[in-house]
């Protein structure tokens, strides 16, 4: 053929994250069949979805199967029961959204990847080391990435301090991946109000909220002036373990414009055209997951994952390693061995101990040296992993 095709892609590494870690895992796992491999790399829940969530959907299941309860397309940003739903939930962090301003999706890893195809040329600012969508989803499309650095000195929470007064699209994720570290309220007010002075856009991701411990922002609409200035996106994937199942949110306030065009009207163009909708049956399941009852089942999983997260944190604190996470997020984000990189301490962990994580180099330059490792798994695992990790740090 003699078609152009998008050289962007030349800027992005060979393989996604997940790809190459899960490649590496399976070939060591085939070439060495005996030994058992405990895996706390990819953030993928491992318990099953709550029973009541489980209920809902067998109970959609049955209405799809009858003539007069089927349901073709879904609306195309949500059915309103489950709109509704999602606004009362943020009435309990004390943000008052209506139901129109959020749009059901099938994740918030597709929501933050097209979120690019309504915006224009802005230079992007992501903290390093990120959420790698972010970094490939504008790098796709050929946008100006700037790093915010962050580390040691920042304890992993880069603030806009020394940024000119200029318009950027800025990415925050709090709790983030992957470090697990968590804006406070003070600080994610200093980054709105940078926003708000520079003309800037928030794009925050707020998957792992669920996690939050104590007074920390569960979102950033509870900060003021949110709504002028920020997107949020949401997720059931760690919440209510809908990894596999799929649905997120995104809200688009209506203050959210930029030069006389409002963004949500730019979003519900977007997703009119290039998206479907999310299936009834989930919409069904995700609905019975904010119910009272799906909240109390679905916060029983989160503190079983963050009591695993906190039993592997407790080898860090016991060997002196600096880390952050493990608190507010179901991720650890630890230094590697001295003078280690992150890809030899990964493959080093898998041969001697056989315990997968994510290499903190994956995530950007600035992760180079440090390691993730996640306590979406089960006790036992955990367990031992722990045990295994004793060995080798
Ligand atoms: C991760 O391990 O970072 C997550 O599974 C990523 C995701 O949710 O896409």
């Amino acid at each position: 053929m003699k078609i152009r095709v998008n050289e962007q892609f030349a800027l992005l590494e060979e393989n996604y994250l997940f790809s190459e870690t899960g490649h590496r895992t399976r070939a060591y796992q085939a070439a060495h069949p005996e030994k058992k491999v405990l895996r706390l790399g990819i953030g993928d829940v491992t318990l099953p979805l709550a029973p009541c969530v489980a209920e809902a959907m067998r109970k959609a299941v049955d209405e799809m199967g009858v003539k007069e309860t089927f349901r073709g397309y879904s609306p195309e940003y949500g059915y309103d029961f489950l709109r509704e739903k999602l606004a009362a939930r943020y009435r309990r962090f004390g943000v008052r959204l209506p139901a129109e301003e959020i749009y059901v999706s099938d994740g918030a890893k597709s929501d933050v990847g097209s979120i690019v195809d309504i915006l224009g040329e802005n230079e992007v600012l992501l903290p390093d080391p990120v959420y790698p969508v972010y970094r490939d989803s504008n790098l796709m499309c050929g946008r100006r990435v700037r790093f915010l650095p962050a580390g040691r000195e920042n304890d992993f929470l880069p603030m806009p301090e020394g940024l000119l007064r200029e318009p950027y699209v800025i990415y925050l994720c709090s709790p983030n991946n992957p470090t697990g570290a968590a804006y406070s309220r003070a600080q994610l007010r200093a980054w709105v109000d940078f926003a708000l002075e520079s003309g800037s856009l928030i794009v925050f991701d707020a998957a792992y909220e669920a996690f939050v411990e104590g007074d920390f922002p569960h979102s950033i609409y509870e900060i003021p002036g949110a709504e002028a200035c920020a997107v949020e996106i949401g997720s059931f994937s760690k919440t209510a373990g809908f990894t596999g199942v799929r649905c997120a949110w995104a809200v688009f306030p209506e203050a959210l414009e930029s030069r006389g065009v409002g963004l949500g009207a730019l979003w519900r163009r977007r997703q009119a055209t290039r998206f479907n909708g999310v299936g009834y049956i989930v919409q069904r399941g995700a609905e019975a997951a904010l119910s009272e009852a799906g909240e109390r089942q679905c916060m029983e999983a989160v503190a079983y994952y963050k009591r695993n997260v906190r039993l592997l944190s407790q080898v860090l604190v016991e060997r002196g390693i600096y880390h952050t996470g493990g608190l507010h997020s179901p991720y650890l984000w630890f230094a590697c061995p001295e003078g280690e990189r992150s890809w030899e301490f990964f493959d080093r962990l898998l041969a001697t101990v056989q315990v997968v994580g994510t290499p903190g180099a994956g995530f950007g330059k600035r992760g180079e040296g440090y390691f993730r490792l996640t306590g979406f798994s089960d006790r036992a695992s955990i367990e031992e992993a722990a045990e295994r990790l004793k060995t080798v740090l």
